[in-house]
């Protein structure tokens, strides 16, 4: 069976992966990862070189546990994969820099992979899922709202995205606002979740739905924080502290990015007749996110709806690797050698575009 050792450290996450190849798919033989979230939330939110240093300290024992937990030795390893970017390069770097010499050291091929094609492909984690394509694929993390067309494998066609904050970016600002830590996108979330399963009937449309009627694929979360902040600016200091009143806000700010996320996806959806919608990246653990585009798919009986297993939502190695034993499988032996020889070459990228 093909084995990789994949290496991830763009942003907040330590994680190393061991990733097999069965019937053609990729299987997890072991994923640990070692979550900074709680050093980062006294600053609100990713500090890069605090994030870097913790990498440092953290890589070793995480390739270590990765290893052990698959009972393999690094000689059973075919080849080494790792996140080239998008994301921090004080953090890219340590994950590079430690892939670069593992490689030389025994002797590995080295893959750098898209941290976003590790989201669209943490998707193959769902049992009996397979990518039909055309594919539709919605990625919503801390850095990138994008929606993206694939009719092959490794074939990107970018729709939209952003043209300021990314959805998750857009929770953490905002949860900072209502006095809940980092990331912000969770709390919100299980506020919100509470609020709805306590007030089902409630449907003021207190916010904005950004772009969600412009004629394109196009996302906007700025406006809708400012509104937010706007919104609190007109309460009184026990409001703010109220937790029912910050629950409700919650729940009405949720409401304004599903709703856009799951408007602009069905439009995208209607276009291009995909066969398979995917969501990727940490919003996609956003409980309300997932029951409402499966609420919305529910009418294109064409196009199935994967969505990964809550742990690979966030970030992780497990879908770097899967992303590139599924390449790996792809490449001649000749491929192969020319990843060993030029182990030494790769380098970290900032904004690593997909498409
Ligand atoms: O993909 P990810 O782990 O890291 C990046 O690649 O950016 O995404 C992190 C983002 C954060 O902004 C976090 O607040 C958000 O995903 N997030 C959520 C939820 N869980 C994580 N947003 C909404 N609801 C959630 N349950
Ligand atoms: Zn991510």
């Amino acid at each position: 069976m093909l084995k990789i050792l994949a290496i991830e450290t763009s942003c907040d996450e330590t994680a190393a992966a061991v990733i097999g190849l069965e019937h053609a798919s990729p299987i997890v033989l072991s994923s640990v990862v070692s979550s900074q979230a709680k050093l980062h939330a006294a600053w609100g939110g990713v500090i890069p070189n605090l994030a870097a240093r913790e990498h440092v300290k953290n890589i070793i024992p995480m390739v270590e546990s990765a290893l052990h937990e698959a009972s393999l030795t690094p000689q059973a390893i075919d080849a080494i994969a790792v996140t080239e970017g998008p994301g921090l390069i004080p953090a890219l770097l340590v994950g590079v820099s430690a892939a670069k010499t593992l490689a030389l050291a025994w002797q590995k091929p080295l893959l750098g992979v898209n941290h976003l094609e590790g989201h669209i492909y943490a998707n193959l984690f769902t049992p009996g899922s397979a990518l039909r394509f055309p594919l539709l694929a919605l990625i919503v993390s801390g850095g990138h709202t994008q929606l993206i067309l694939m009719r092959d494998h490794f074939l990107y066609q970018l729709l939209g995205e952003t043209e300021d904050d990314a959805a998750g970016e857009a929770f953490d600002k905002v949860a900072r606002m209502f006095g809940l830590p980092y990331p912000g996108g969770p709390e919100i979330g299980k506020r919100a979740d509470a609020f709805r399963l306590a007030e089902p009937a409630f449907s003021t449309k207190r916010f904005p739905r950004p772009m969600l009627s412009s004629d394109n694929y196009q996302f906007s979360f700025s406006g809708l924080k400012t509104a937010v902040l706007y919104s609190l600016k007109k309460e009184s200091a026990e409001r703010l502290t109220d937790t029912g009143f910050i629950a409700e806000m919650a729940h009405e700010f949720q409401e304004a990015v599903v709703d856009t996320l799951v408007g602009k996806t069905e439009r995208a959806i209607q276009e291009y007749q995909p066969k398979t919608l995917v969501i990727a990246g940490g919003v996609s653990a956003n409980a309300r996110l997932r029951e409402r585009m499966e609420t919305m798919i529910a009418d294109y009986s064409d196009c199935q709806f994967l969505m990964p297993p809550f742990q690979y939502s966030l970030d992780n190695a497990a879908m770097i690797g899967a992303a590139a034993i599924l390449r790996y499988d792809r490449m001649t032996e000749s491929d192969r050698e020319q990843l060993q020889q030029h182990a030494s070459s790769l380098e970290p990228s900032a904004h690593f575009p997909l498409a």
